[in-house]
C-alpha cells in the first residue's frame, strides 16, 4: 500500500511522544530506558516502553510493546502502521533489534522507522532495515 511521505511535523510529533514514553520504562537491570511512539494511517498515536524482567531473556522491547498496545486498543484488523519513532534515555544511537524488525515487518514493508543514529534522528523504512523479512502469511 502506498503512503504519502512522512512530514517533518509528523516526525517531530512522534519523536516528542517517544521521548516522553521512555520515562515510563521498567529497566532496573540495564538502566537503558526506551520509548516508542506509533502513528497509524488514521493519525492516532500510541506509545510503549521496554519492560525488563529478573529473568533477563523475558524482557520486552519498546517497539514490540507499542505494537501490542496499539492492537489491544484498536483491534488488529484496524491497525495500519504509518510510522514508529524510538527514543532512549541515554540519547545514544539505537536502531530496532532484529526481533523487533521482524515483528514490525509483519504489519507492512513501507512502515517508516525513526531512530537515533550516530548523526541524530534518522528515517528509514522497515524494508530498508530488514530486507527480505520472513513472511509466513503466504505459506499457511
Ligand atoms: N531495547 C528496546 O526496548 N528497544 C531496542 O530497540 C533495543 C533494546 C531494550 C531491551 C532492554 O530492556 C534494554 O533495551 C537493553 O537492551
Amino acid at each position: 500500500m502506498n503512503q504519502s511521505p512522512l512530514t517533518e511535523a509528523e516526525k517531530k510529533q512522534l519523536i516528542t511522544k517517544a521521548e516522553a514514553a521512555w520515562k515510563n520504562a521498567y529497566a532496573p537491570y540495564s538502566k537503558f530506558q526506551v520509548g516508542a511512539a506509533l502513528l497509524t494511517d488514521q493519525g492516532k498515536i500510541f506509545t510503549g516502553c521496554n519492560v525488563e524482567n529478573a529473568s533477563y531473556g523475558l524482557s520486552m522491547c519498546a517497539e514490540r510493546n507499542v505494537i501490542a498496545n496499539a492492537i489491544a486498543k484498536l483491534g488488529a484488523k484496524n491497525l495500519k502502521i504509518r510510522a514508529i519513532a524510538i527514543a532512549n534515555n541515554r540519547k545514544v544511537p539505537c536502531s530496532p533489534c532484529g526481533a523487533c524488525r521482524q515483528v514490525i515487518s509483519e504489519f507492512g514493508t513501507n512502515i517508516n522507522i525513526i531512530f537515533v543514529s550516530p548523526q541524530g534522528y534518522q528515517h528509514l523504512t522497515i524494508a530498508e532495515l530488514l530486507p527480505q523479512e520472513f513472511s509466513a502469511l503466504d505459506i499457511f
